[in-house]
């Protein structure tokens, strides 16, 4: 499977739900995340993220990022179409630890 990771949070660029085939991405406040049970492991979304937020879970140190994956995409709503990215996501790209510092 495909994972959403730290990067994501509060850059949130949503062009990764244009174009998975099976729809398997899930919304938050501050990130979306990829529900590990639906995702075909087809690969498209992770060139189309401008954050390189999306990783296959076969990377080493993604173990934590599939169990949020996991957990929230079971919580949060489905997402198909993309919305208006955060006005200062390109300011946010980039910066470490995302997960400490903003996920709530
Ligand atoms: Fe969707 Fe394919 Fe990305 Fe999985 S790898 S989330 S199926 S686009
Ligand atoms: Fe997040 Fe990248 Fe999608 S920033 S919302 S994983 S396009």
């Amino acid at each position: 499977t495909y994972v959403v990771t730290d990067n994501c949070i509060r850059c949130k660029y949503m062009d990764c739900v244009e174009v998975c085939p099976v729809d398997c991405f899930y919304e938050g406040e501050n990130m979306l995340v990829i529900n590990p049970n639906e995702c075909i492991d087809c690969g498209v979304c992770e060139p189309e993220c401008p954050a390189e937020a999306i990783l296959p879970d076969t990377e080493n140190g993604l173990e934590k990022w599939l169990e949020l994956n996991t957990k929230f995409s079971a919580e949060w709503p489905n997402i198909t179409v993309k919305g208006e990215a955060p006005a200062d996501a390109d300011e946010m790209s980039g910066v470490e630890n995302k997960l400490e510092k903003f996920f709530s």
